[in-house]
């Protein structure tokens, strides 16, 4: 049995999708079961994996389990260690590409992320291990572009050359599962990009390509854009410290791709053409 926790997320649906087509027995974690909306043949379990004790009979029969950063919260050792007592083999952790940088430059530890700590709590865990260190996921692009070209075709954002290398959900999905049920990749740290650099500017003009639409990229001052993603919610702090990363990296990649993904996986990554595709819906008015 293979526990997911983030189950009901970007990558924990996918990874649960083809754990079922693989034929593994799964088990997933939500903190809603009303609203999960996961398919026939996954065991949905209510409990919220940032407070273990909630969680603990959910271990039961466990032989792997996933463990989800931002689902575990500030419990990743409290969870692994459950997990251990419980007779689980394997733990498998998301984590983060930019985890050995100083904190003050990670900008998702502004928002509760502890990717640092769910891949320390996988090695230190006595277990077999395996750690998903993840670099920029496509599906932030919605959130930084969907709205406005939904709404026109013109694109205001900051650094039009800072690159990226996106990756597809279904890849991070497709190692994880990789992860859970092999022994190929027990006690890495795998780089996970995707199969290309493409600067923010390049990145919208993708978007129009596969829409069919000729989107143009209007540059904006970092001051604007703190302005502008503030208004939508996003903590100030967390915005204060994606500026100062972009303008570090503005003109060389932070992360050109690894090629991780296609030496787990036996074929290349997915495109940023093809997420969009995948995602056109997200995109159009
Ligand atoms: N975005 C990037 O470019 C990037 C890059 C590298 C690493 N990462 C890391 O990857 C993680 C995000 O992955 P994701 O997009 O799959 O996550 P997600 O979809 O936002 O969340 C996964 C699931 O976790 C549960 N959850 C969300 N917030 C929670 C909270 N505050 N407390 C308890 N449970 C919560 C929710 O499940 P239920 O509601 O069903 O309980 C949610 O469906 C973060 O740690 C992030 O830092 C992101």
């Amino acid at each position: 049995m293979i526990l997911v926790s983030g189950a009901t997320g970007t990558v924990g649906r996918p990874l649960v999708d083809l754990l079922l087509t693989e034929g593994a027995d799964v088990r997933a974690l939500t903190r809603n079961r009303s609203s999960a909306g996961l398919p026939d043949g996954v065991e949905v379990v209510e409990g919220d994996p940032s407070r273990p004790e909630t969680v603990a009979d959910s271990l039961d029969g466990v032989t792997a389990l996933f463990l989800h950063p931002r689902a575990v919260g500030d419990a990743a050792f409290e969870m692994v260690e459950l997990a251990r007592a419980a007779g689980v083999r394997r733990v498998v952790a998301l984590s983060a590409a930019n985890i050995d940088d100083d904190p003050a430059e990670q900008p998702s530890r502004f928002r509760g992320d502890r990717n640092l700590e769910a891949e320390q709590a996988a090695v230190d865990s006595g277990l077999e291990w395996t750690s998903l260190r993840v670099g920029s996921f496509a599906v932030n692009t919605i959130g930084m572009w969907g709205q406005q070209i939904q709404a026109g075709d013109v694109v205001r954002y900051v650094y039009a050359g800072f690159a990226e290398s996106f990756i597809h959900e279904r890849d991070m999905a497709a190692v994880a599962a990789r992860a859970l049920l092999t022994d190929e990749v027990v006690g890495r740290r795998l780089v996970l990009t995707g199969p290309e650099s493409l600067t923010h500017a390049e990145a919208v003009a993708v978007i129009g390509d596969v829409l069919g639409r000729q989107l143009h990229f209007h540059e904006i001052t970092p001051q604007q854009a703190v302005a502008r993603m503030t208004d939508h919610g996003f903590p100030e702090s967390f915005v204060t410290v994606l500026m100062a990363r972009y303008a570090t990296y503005a003109t060389t990649p932070q992360l050109p791709p690894t090629g991780d993904v296609e030496s787990v996986l036996g074929r290349p990554a997915l495109s940023y053409a093809q997420w969009v595709a995948d995602h056109a819906a997200a995109f159009r008015a």
